[in-house]
């Protein structure tokens, strides 16, 4: 049995309170899922920037009525601190995913992003520390790498941060080293590399590649891509994201005061992943019409990048089961039936 099967065993027998913000977005929806369908009580925390109701109403479809009930949602801003104080009473675990993602979104407005990112976040961690939660897990990210050469990427080396957006994510891990040190309050911090899967949101200018093609794709339009296509990210299924954040938020205190990689450790080219999606489409019978479009790179865009897991590996018993192809197919499915 892998440690992280034990663990929901264990959750399963003896379930805890857990605290979700960002629980309308896409990592959120899905950790509330996972967490629900282990009949975990679950509080959320949302004001819907970037996240919909139609994911919220997603889960409710997906789990039991009784299930459902353990669900409190709450309507809030981590920017106003009453609202996080109110979100953490009582709580054992805090999964903090809210946050204004994108680059992009971070360089036309750096104000907005640090409000919430910065903040935001230190508002949450505050308020979880007063409030004396068991354990704060947040997302943290591979932006933080900016431009350290190194690949694959270990967590103990990182380069200037290239966006505003990197900044917001490592003044994050700053402040939650500082409140270890000044409190002993440890979290974790987990380097979330390319997530994808189901309810990531394929709308909007500031859209992640996948769900952004895969859309144009089923609508028979061209799909563009930044550079020459060489550009490699490492891309984790949503579902290997969720365990590393039970993981996380269950580990001993030896495991804390520290941030991990959350990725598959492979690196996929963007020429490659068009032809993965491709493929899969055309074993659901789809035949797409559209073809890969090349433009200037972006500004900000790291070139590569490539996560060595192995710290979450040997620490927290780490072992993503989704290879890029597998969760492809599966978030295929979605973006279909959608
Ligand atoms: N998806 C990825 O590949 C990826 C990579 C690295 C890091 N991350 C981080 O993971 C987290 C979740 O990302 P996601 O992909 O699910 O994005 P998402 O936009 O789908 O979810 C973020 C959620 O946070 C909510 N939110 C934003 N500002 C808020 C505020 N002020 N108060 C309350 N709620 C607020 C949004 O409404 C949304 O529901 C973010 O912190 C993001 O920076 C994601």
């Amino acid at each position: 049995m892998t440690k992280f099967e034990r663990i929901k065993n264990e959750l399963r027998s003896e379930p805890k309170v857990w605290l979700i913000t960002g629980v309308a977005g896409f990592i959120g929806s899905n950790l509330l899922e996972t967490l629900l369908k282990l009949n975990q009580k679950v509080i959320g925390l949302d004001n819907f920037a970037t996240g919909h109701q139609k994911n919220l109403d997603e889960v409710k479809s997906l789990v039991s009525d009784s299930q459902w009930s353990l669900f409190t949602f709450y309507e809030g801003d981590i920017r106003n601190y009453d609202d996080c104080e109110r979100a953490t009473k009582d709580v054992d675990y805090v999964l903090h995913q809210a946050a204004l993602g994108s680059v992009p979104r971070s360089i036309n407005d750096p104000i907005t992003t640090n409000a919430a990112n910065i903040t935001g976040f230190l508002n949450m961690l505050n308020a979880a520390k007063e409030q004396n939660v068991k354990s704060f897990t947040y997302a943290a990210s591979s932006s933080t790498y900016g431009d350290h050469p190194a690949l694959p990427k270990v967590e103990e080396n990182i380069g200037n941060p290239l966006s505003p957006y990197a900044v917001t994510k490592y003044v994050n891990e700053l402040y939650a080293a500082v409140f270890a040190k000044t409190y002993g309050f440890k979290s974790i911090g987990l380097r979330y590399f390319n997530v994808f899967g189901p309810r990531q949101d394929p709308n909007g200018a500031y859209a992640a590649v996948i769900p952004k093609w895969t859309s144009a794709m089923l609508n028979g339009l061209d799909v563009f891509v930044n550079g020459d296509g060489e550009t490699s990210r490492d891309f984790c299924f949503i579902e290997n994201t969720v365990q590393m954040n039970i993981l996380a938020a269950t580990a001993s205190d030896d495991a804390k005061d520290a941030v991990y990689n959350v990725a598959l450790g492979d690196r996929t080219t963007l020429n490659d992943l068009y032809a993965t999606i491709k493929e899969a489409l055309l074993t659901h019978g789809i035949d797409v019409k559209g073809s890969l479009q090349y433009r200037n790179f972006r500004e900000g865009d790291v070139r590569h990048s490539q996560a060595n897991i192995s710290k979450a590996k040997e620490r927290l018993g780490y072992e993503p089961i989704y290879r890029i192809k597998n969760g492809i197919e599966k978030s295929m499915n979605w973006y279909i039936t959608r």
